[in-house]
């Protein structure tokens, strides 16, 4: 018997909705005939024709655009991705121009955006693109989920909306809007039961307009059909959605609750040399935030050390910068400032700290950065153009910032 992954029997709300016909049980879930569907397609883009968004990237067909604001997209909202994605295309115009774009120049731009892993992954798909299909976007679902860093709902859309391939894109916005559709029940979490929503996205695409139908489910998701406070009644699928028609839009979709993000605490170093600029250096093989700019962070680990009495503190933290900067700040004894990032797993709790170095320590690190054993550099807020910085460490600037204004001076 295959499993029911439904909590509604269709059959029973023929006259109380817009169905008109049943259709198939699609992995568990019984869904509407094709008189209805036809009736749903025309009723959705009816709608979309009319009140779409109107978004730079959908004015326009050409796959890389249409890749570069997808994979923006995934994680960042419409209005922040609006201007970056402006800039990113007047900085690589083309495929071959992020294929050969200096990591560097790749990082500012995307400055901010988080998950630099996407960027990273966009480049190396570029230069694939450019090695195996001579720098024309490929045209064919399995080439494009070949390219680096696209699965399949960057597939999806961009095979939609770009070739016109008659496929669903299916992300978080569509497995929840079809959840409601059919009160699905499955939970959206694990990712064996995408397929579900696969194959019910499958049978509702309009072959005819796939890429604008998958555009019209993002709509309705960014809409009438928003995680929280939804406003379903006022839905132009108010009488298909079977979750809408039991007061049950609430309900779904199901989602496992999340492991909760670690808390980890550090210690960020304003360390200052004699003509005022401060010492920045650039994270190598870190996991997360790899080759961007922050200023000296020293790891205080999950919460052991935040109960330690001031003096430990202050011994644990010399230690430490001794430890992995080789120098001995002249530390002020009160912390300046403090700035809270979230990550997706983690936490990152960090309090500001001043410190002066001796003239012995400051040749020590310009050694090091002239040899070129470390990456370090010293900057005035005039030259923080030429660093991409993590959005965190912009927190940091402002912390410090702050700290200067309320204290009607510079710190020398
Ligand atoms: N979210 C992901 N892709 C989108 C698109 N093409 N338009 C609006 N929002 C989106």
């Amino acid at each position: 018997m295959t499993e029911v992954n439904q909590d509604i029997d269709l059959s029973l709300y023929m006259n109380e909705s817009a169905i008109q016909d049943l259709g198939p049980v699609i992995e568990g879930v019984q869904v509407w005939g094709p008189v209805t569907n036809q009736d749903f397609r025309k009723t959705f883009l009816d709608w979309y024709d009319k009140e779409s968004r109107r978004l730079p990237w959908r004015e326009s067909k050409d796959p890389y655009r249409i890749w570069v604001s997808e994979i923006m997209l995934q994680q960042t909202r419409v209005d922040t991705v609006i201007g970056y994605y402006a800039r990113f295309l007047s900085a690589f115009p083309t495929i071959k121009a992020l294929a050969e774009a200096e990591e560097d120049q790749l990082l500012k731009v995307w400055e901010g955006l988080g998950y630099y892993s996407r960027v990273r992954n966009m480049q190396a798909a570029a230069q694939q693109i450019m090695a195996d299909h001579d720098g024309i976007f490929p045209d064919n679902l399995a080439d494009i989920k070949k390219l680096k860093g696209i699965g399949p709902y960057t597939a999806g859309a961009i095979g939609s909306i770009a070739f016109g391939i008659p496929v669903p894109a299916i992300d978080g916005n569509a497995m929840r809007v079809i959840s409601r559709l059919f009160m699905i029940n499955a939970d959206i979490q694990k990712p064996a039961n995408r397929k579900i929503f696969e194959a019910v996205g499958q049978y509702l695409v309009d072959p005819d307009r796939p890429g604008d139908f998958n555009q019209a489910i993002m709509d309705l998701g960014s809409s009438f059909e928003t995680p929280k406070k939804a406003m379903p009644e006022l839905s132009p699928l108010r009488d298909f959605t079977m979750a809408t028609l039991t007061g049950t839009t609430d309900n779904y979709p199901v989602k496992s609750k999340k492991a909760k993000a670690k808390p980890v605490y550090y210690q960020a170093l304003i360390i200052q040399n004699a003509k005022g600029q401060v010492l920045i250096e650039k994270r190598t093989q870190h996991k997360l935030l790899n080759n961007l700019w922050t200023v000296p962070l020293i790891n205080l680990g999950t919460s052991a050390n935040q109960d330690l009495p001031a003096n430990e503190k202050t011994a644990f933290l010399l230690a430490e910068t001794q430890e992995a900067y080789g120098i001995s700040p002249i530390f002020m004894r009160k912390e300046i400032g403090q700035v809270k990032h979230v990550f997706t797993h983690l936490i990152w709790h960090i309090l500001l700290t001043y410190g002066q170095l001796k003239p012995v320590d400051e040749k020590k690190i310009n050694d090091m950065m002239t040899s070129g054993e470390a990456d370090y550099a010293w900057v005035a807020p005039h030259q923080f153009e030429d660093y991409a910085f993590p959005t965190v460490q912009m927190k940091v600037w402002q912390a410090y910032e702050d700290y200067q204004k309320d204290n009607h001076h510079n710190i020398k």
